[in-house]
């Protein structure tokens, strides 16, 4: 099988170009890398992977960020702004709290448009310059939208997003927006524009730029050279386990290629491949569902909801990457709750991390698999998180404190500050957390008259 971490280095077919080809996951079809544009494989319509005669070893990086890792990149160098790069955060207390001996997180809201998709848009950019398309477009919910608005500018080029209406954070729009991407806004849901962009490319009115181009996924394998590198360098071995959101399973996909590349050149041992682990919303959850029962297909969820509106997918189109990733890694997968991924996301910013709801879901995921002692005390853990804090901040504004009004004056504003915490702001998060509740009228009467006593028993202490 072609997906298995110990598959061997292939020699390159006469279709290669300077060692690169594509190829087939399921009938091994092999295609010139940058000759036809094509997404999946003429003969059988399978995902296709790119492949080097030559895969990666650790001494051959040099550099920062993402073309760091060129000696594993099918170009020496990108449309960059740069990226990659990013911390690997050591979280004491939440360790500590979880009960792990090591937790780090990536931070991938750390890259330039505040997400991972612009590792994958400094190559897939770079590929549409060598294939010489015009238009760039993708389906998105928000992030890969704010990538691809920005690097194609970045690249002169001319570019065009679909989104699922009323469902994608305020900061991804305004960044696709300022970036001069046409919006176009569709009445249904990420897979309902994933559907349009691929027939749009099909016809040949634009290059796709979603996770399912093969060359994305390659800039994104890179978190994956990164972390081991990291880790290794501040412990003197590989982490245990990483746990990372899954929408489209692009990442999982991209982790699992960049192990088995590192294998396949004896740079890593199979023995030393992190176990790959995978988190969903519970409203959207079909990678899960086929990881718990041990299906080789997932099903296709079309109504899919969460809070975590970046992995609002019920179609994860890479899943059949994905799937042995987690498999043959030894990992797992777990659905969590959008309460459980709005406490992590309060957990990560309680240690100075920002993160919006999705990335949350790793922590969300590892704090459930502790619980359950899937993953054990004595692993060495890295959690990603994918999108940075202010690509959502009605999400943020909801799970943080409200601002408490004060008068202009300074002894005013003492006094204030000496009656202790708002209890007006711990109030407004309960009765949004309720808003959905019949008993909301009375809940917001009986929780006023309960702060305002607090607050009153408060200041009299005081006085
Ligand atoms: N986390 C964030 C913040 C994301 O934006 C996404 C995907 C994921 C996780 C899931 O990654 O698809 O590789 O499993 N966002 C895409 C978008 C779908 O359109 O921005 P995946």
């Amino acid at each position: 099988m072609s997906l298995e971490l110990s598959a061997p280095a292939q020699s390159a077919p006469a279709c290669a170009d300077d060692g690169v080809w594509l190829e087939c996951i399921e009938c091994g079809e092999q295609f010139a890398p940058f000759e036809d544009i094509r997404y999946t494989c003429d003969e059988c319509d399978g995902l296709l992977e790119v492949r080097y005669d030559d895969p990666p070893t650790f001494d051959e990086f040099e550099g920062r960020g993402v073309w760091r890792y060129n000696a594993g990149l099918p170009f020496e160098v990108g449309v960059t702004l740069p990226e990659g790069n990013t911390p690997l955060h050591e979280m004491p207390r939440l360790r500590e709290d979880i009960g792990l001996k090591r937790l780090r997180v990536k931070h991938e809201g750390m890259n330039p448009t505040g997400s991972f998709k612009d590792r994958g848009m400094t190559v897939g950019v770079r590929v549409a310059k060598e294939l010489g398309v015009g238009r760039l477009a993708c389906a998105s919910t928000g992030n890969t939208s704010a990538a691809l608005a920005a690097y194609g500018a970045r690249g002169g080029m001319e570019t065009l997003v679909l989104l699922p209406s009323g469902k994608v954070a305020a900061g991804k729009i305004a960044q696709a927006s300022l970036h001069n991407a046409r919006i176009l806004e569709v009445d249904g849901n990420f897979d309902s524009c994933l559907d349009i962009v691929q027939d749009l490319a099909a016809k040949g009115e634009v290059y796709l730029l979603n996770s399912l181009n093969p060359f994305r996924l390659e800039g994104q394998k890179t978190i994956g050279f990164e972390i081991l590198e990291e880790h290794y360098e501040d412990y003197g071995e590989y982490p245990d386990r990483i746990i990372l959101p899954v929408g489209n399973a692009g990442n999982t996909s991209a982790l699992y290629k960049a192990f088995r590349e590192l294998v396949q050149s004896g740079a890593l041992d199979e023995s030393e491949v992190p176990k790959l682990t995978g988190v969903q919303a519970e409203g959207a959850a079909p990678m899960v569902e086929a990881v718990r029962n041990g299906n080789d297909e997932v099903r296709r969820w079309d109504e899919v909801e969460t809070i975590a509106t970046a992995i609002r997918i019920g179609n994860p189109v890479n899943a059949p990457k994905a799937l042995p990733g987690i498999r043959n890694t030894g990992g797992t997968a777990i659905s969590v709750s959008d309460e459980e991924i709005t406490a992590a996301q309060r957990d990560l910013a309680a240690e100075g991390v920002g993160v919006e709801p999705a990335s949350a879901a790793s922590v969300a995921g590892l704090r459930k698999l502790r619980e359950t002692g899937e993953v054990g005390a004595d692993e060495s853990v890295v959690c990603l998180t994918t999108g940075h804090l202010l690509k959502d901040p009605d999400a943020a504004f909801a799970a943080g404190g409200d601002p408490e009004p004060v008068p202009n004056d300074t002894e005013a504003v003492l006094e204030h500050i000496n009656a202790g915490s708002s209890p007006f702001g711990r109030l407004s998060q309960q009765v949004s957390k309720a808003a959905d509740s019949p008993l909301l009228p009375a809940l917001v009467g009986g929780g006023l008259a309960v702060g305002y006593l607090g607050y009153r028993k408060l200041r009299s202490k005081l006085e």
